[in-house]
């Protein structure tokens, strides 16, 4: 395999947007994540010399976790001294998922709403480039139609100019651990280097059927429970996620009808395939009882001990 050298990368993709897009305007669709930081420290880089520098923006989907937005808006004020733009666009999302509970119809009703409001942004903003951290595994499990990753448009056959939106996908041709290389070389904080994969889609990847305000605050609850309780290095990702099913639960020496949490946690290196993270006994005994003490609604607790193949990392 060819040797990856992250500055030369680095480099010929700064060189490239600068041709790309001088003079037109930029902006980077951030999420929080490594991927859309590195995007955002390549935007930079090919502003360096200009007045007009990429503009952050992050949407609030309302499918975000506890304090997403501020972190991330902390962050940029620390880091770079930039405001983040957020737009508050929790209502068309939840709008337009109402009623849809199959994996693929949530995906692709969350990438329309997507690239329709970041077109909106690039003409409010007067900019006409879009910088989008798309990672290769999202490609290549969109190419063989294992899933349609939201975030993949022309592979999918879509033309972003469709939105109004000129593309541009730096790292597009890596794999997540390159991309951390380049992380490393742009000197990001080692606690970004640590954070774990979330979906951009959020919680829409993790509630089975359909997506209610009701069914998402009971994920985010039960999501800071499993990050506060799991920290290990080996694990690429660890999440619970909500069931479609109600099934019976005792409360008050009654039967009632409640929910069902899955708590998963996986290794991998690349996320095109993954194995479980053996989660302490214990571990899983106390993450089940704070669960179903502290996120009203749920009945029972399950261990997802499933590899990817043939599941997938998230259940959506
Ligand atoms: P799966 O569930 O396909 O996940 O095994 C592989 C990796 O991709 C993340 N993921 C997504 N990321 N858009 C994204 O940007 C999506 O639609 C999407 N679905 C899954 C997932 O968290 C894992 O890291």
């Amino acid at each position: 395999m060819e040797r990856f050298e992250p500055r030369k990368f680095i480099t010929k993709k700064t060189q490239a947007l600068h041709s790309f897009a001088s003079e037109k305007g930029i902006i980077v669709a951030v999420s929080g994540g490594i991927d859309s930081i590195v995007c955002f420290e390549i935007a930079l880089a090919a502003t360096a010399k200009s007045n007009e520098k990429p503009i952050p923006l992050m949407l609030e989907t309302g499918l975000l976790r506890v304090n997403e937005v501020k972190k991330t808006e902390e962050y940029f004020r620390k880091q770079y001294g930039i405001e983040l733009q957020k737009w508050e666009v929790q209502d068309r999302f939840l709008l337009a998922l109402k009623g849809i509970s199959t994996p693929e119809e949530k995906r692709k009703t969350f990438r329309e709403v997507f690239y329709k409001t970041m077109g909106q942004a690039l003409r409010s903003y007067s900019a006409e480039v879009l910088v989008q951290g798309t990672i290769l595994p999202d490609v290549i499990e969109t190419q063989r139609g294992i899933k349609i990753h939201f975030n993949v448009l022309q592979e999918a056959g879509i033309d972003p100019q469709n939105y109004g939106i000129l593309l541009f996908e730096p790292i597009k041709e890596l794999t997540k651990s390159r991309t951390k290389m380049l992380a490393r070389s742009f000197s990001l904080p080692p606690k970004l280097l640590k954070t774990q994969p979330f979906p951009g889609i959020g919680f829409a990847a993790r509630i089975t059927g359909e997506i209610t305000i009701d069914r998402i605050e009971k994920i985010r609850a039960a999501t800071s429970i499993v990050e506060s309780e799991l920290a290990d290095p080996k694990i690429f990702q660890c999440f619970p996620v909500l069931f479609i099913d109600k099934v019976t639960g005792i409360q008050n020496d009654t039967a009632i009808l409640g929910d069902i949490i899955a708590i998963k946690a996986v290794e991998s290196k690349d996320s095109l395939t993954a194995k479980p993270f053996n989660i302490p006994w214990m571990k899983i005994e106390k993450i089940t009882k704070r669960i179903l003490n502290e996120v009203p609604g749920i009945v029972r607790v399950v261990y997802d001990f499933t590899p990817k193949p043939p599941g997938t990392i998230e259940f959506v």
